[in-house]
């Protein structure tokens, strides 16, 4: 097909954290080395040759410090400390030894908007208001209403449903937890808070840590006053707050200041997370190379497409909404193109611990198209420019739990307070206990973050080789029916095997790292087309959507002289069509041009 003209396209600059493949780890569904039946470092250590041998560039682990586990981690007591639970200190350098050995990399989990309230800080400062720490954290009076009644100091609803606010009955103050009640948000505009921040960070750093993912990081400032939210639930008594500390007035000074103090003294690979913000402009904001904040975000337009939008905007992650190829192609194309020139760089991923599986989302996990899609999945994601982030399981094809299984199989906090917050509500409401709570399983049996939480499968053997002992969250089903990495090792055609063909492919060609992106039929509500083009590479992405084969128009489907890179069937019956879930890349490299 007929090149692009490629007169004014702008060509990014390369470095190591642009064209590496991250691995997100979490550690207690990765493999258990000990049998207690939580994953650990030295169940890590074990798995090494496996992920560089599928192609694994860097490994990013997901909170592996002492905690509660409340928050499964995202609730950290010690930040210098592995949980007994992991492992030990030692542990840590020996597994990253490995790592380094192998030519890898890690990156740790920087999880500091809050800590768990079982932190020594929070000890303090919860101690007394006259605590040299009380202001590490975000403590107000309660406010009254004219009977009298204690009501929080605003009407912020916590991430994790009920209020933001925990009553401290010792010292008759609140404290401010924009996710559950053990997680107290650090206070930022704290000098010392932010030292603290710094020295964590270089305890990491100076130990070999090759970066951070950073946690939540666009909510750590916070609207002077905290003013009440708008009321958008009227049946509920606490609102998405998001407008008061999403991307807050201080958070690129803040960042900056890391940035100048931490980041900037070293090599590093940095990736904030940015829930509830959609704006292009606005997250460059963290990533353009002259603001010296950050390198990437993970945005959340396209994991969010599938979730509910309230009147003011806000989003209910786990909530399900129906979506169509034709607007998720419009996400993927508008990040692929957004500020390029000014050098906005991608973070791209469509799994994490936060969200279900991919193919069962975004795919089509019924036996007869399983593999084909989650192949496709691949596809489109190796295709596009960004730092590519691949999470356990998603290499083999894991899918989420099945349907059948009983609420009592899910154990993320995030899950629980949905379900138990609406039963609470539903019941007050009708007064009576039997309410209809199947529009709730209906959600959580799409949405709900345990999908992806299930125990990673190795082989066929008793709980999929994760554990010898009892795991602490139940197999998925599938795990003996070949969805398992043994087997997928031994089968030429797994999603397994080819993945890692695509991590090989992607690696092989820089266009489809690097390259400008140019989507082609942006209205086909089945087919997702697009090219890549950088100097005299040019790739050509066909793929089909959908189950029904589908004909190429013309100009498309003339791919002579094309080397066909990536496919994922077996055979290439008619060229002029795209099969259910078909998916195919060629490359042409230009000689002239050269
Ligand atoms: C991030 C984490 C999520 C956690 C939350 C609070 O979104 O990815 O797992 O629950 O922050 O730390
Ligand atoms: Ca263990």
């Amino acid at each position: 097909m007929a090149h692009p003209t490629s007169s004014n396209i702008f060509v990014p600059s390369k470095a190591w954290w642009k064209s590496a493949v991250v691995y997100q780890i979490y550690p207690i569904s990765f493999f258990d080395s000990n049998g207690d039946g939580l994953g650990d470092l030295n169940g890590i250590y074990a798995k090494l040759d496996y992920l560089k041998q599928l192609g694994i560039d860097v490994l990013w682990l997901s909170p592996i410090y002492q905690s509660p586990l409340a928050d499964m981690g995202y609730d950290i007591s010690d930040y210098c400390q592995i949980d007994p639970r992991y492992g030990t200190l030692e542990d840590w350098d020996r597994l990253l030894a490995g790592v380094h050995q192998r030519g890898m990399k890690l990156i740790m989990d920087l999880v500091a908007n809050h800590t768990s309230d079982e932190h020594k800080w929070f000890a303090e400062s919860r101690a007394s208001k006259d605590s040299p720490k009380r202001d590490w954290y975000v403590w107000r009076p309660a406010k009254y209403d004219s009977e009298g009644n204690r009501l929080p100091p605003n009407n912020w609803k916590s991430a994790f449903q009920g209020s933001a606010w925990e009553y401290d009955e010792s010292t008759q103050e609140y404290y401010l937890h924009l996710f559950a009640s053990k997680q107290p948000d650090l206070n930022w505009d704290n000098p010392d808070v932010r030292k603290a921040i710094w020295e964590t960070m270089r305890f990491w750093l100076d130990r070999g840590c090759d970066g951070f993912r950073m946690d939540v990081i666009n909510h750590i400032s916070k609207v002077e006053g905290l003013p009440d939210a708008p009321i958008i639930y009227p049946e509920y008594p606490y609102q998405p707050g998001t407008l008061h500390f999403i991307n807050g007035p201080r958070v690129h000074e803040y960042l900056k200041e890391m940035n100048q103090q931490v980041l900037s003294h070293y090599d590093i690979m940095t990736v904030g997370e940015t829930p509830a913000s959609h704006d292009p402009d606005e997250l460059a904001e963290y990533v353009l190379p002259e603001n010296k904040e950050l390198q990437m975000v993970f945005q959340f337009e396209l994991t969010q497409i599938d979730a509910l939008r309230d009147a003011s905007g806000d989003i209910e992650h786990l909530i399900h909404r129906p979506w169509k190829l034709t607007e998720f192609k419009s996400i993927v194309e508008k990040w692929q193109v957004y500020g390029r020139d000014k050098g906005y760089w991608n973070a791209l991923y469509l799994e994490n611990h936060d969200n279900p599986r991919s193919v069962s989302r975004f795919g089509n996990d019924s036996p007869q198209w399983r593999s084909a899609s989650a192949k496709l999945l691949a596809i489109l994601q190796v295709t596009q420019s960004g730092t590519l982030f691949v999470y356990q399981g998603e290499e083999i094809g894991m899918k989420n739990i099945p349907r059948t299984w009983d609420l009592s199989e899910y154990k993320d906090i995030a899950s629980i307070n949905l379900y138990q917050e609406n039963l609470e509500v539903r019941q007050r409401i009708f007064g009576t206990e039997e309410v209809d709570m199947s529009d709730i399983l209906y959600a959580l049996q799409r949405k709900a973050r345990d999908h992806s939480r299930t125990p990673m499968q190795w082989d066929s053997s008793s709980h999929s080789g994760f554990t010898t002992g009892t795991p602490w969250m139940r197999v998925n089903d599938d795990f003996s029916e070949q969805w398992n990495v043994a087997d997928e090792t031994k089968d030429a055609d797994s999603v397994l095997t080819f993945w890692k063909e695509c991590l090989e492919i992607r690696k092989q060609y820089d266009v489809l790292i690097y390259g400008d992106f140019f989507s082609l039929l942006p209205e086909h509500p089945k087919l997702f087309l697009y090219t890549r083009t950088l100097g005299s590479q040019f790739a050509l992405v066909l793929m089909n959507f959908s189950t029904e084969t589908i004909s190429l128009p013309r100009g498309v489907s003339e791919t002579n002289g094309m080397k066909l890179v990536l496919h994922n069937y077996p055979t290439l019956d008619d060229p002029t069509t795209l099969r259910g879930y078909e998916g195919r890349v060629y490359i042409e490299i230009d000689t002239d041009a050269e």
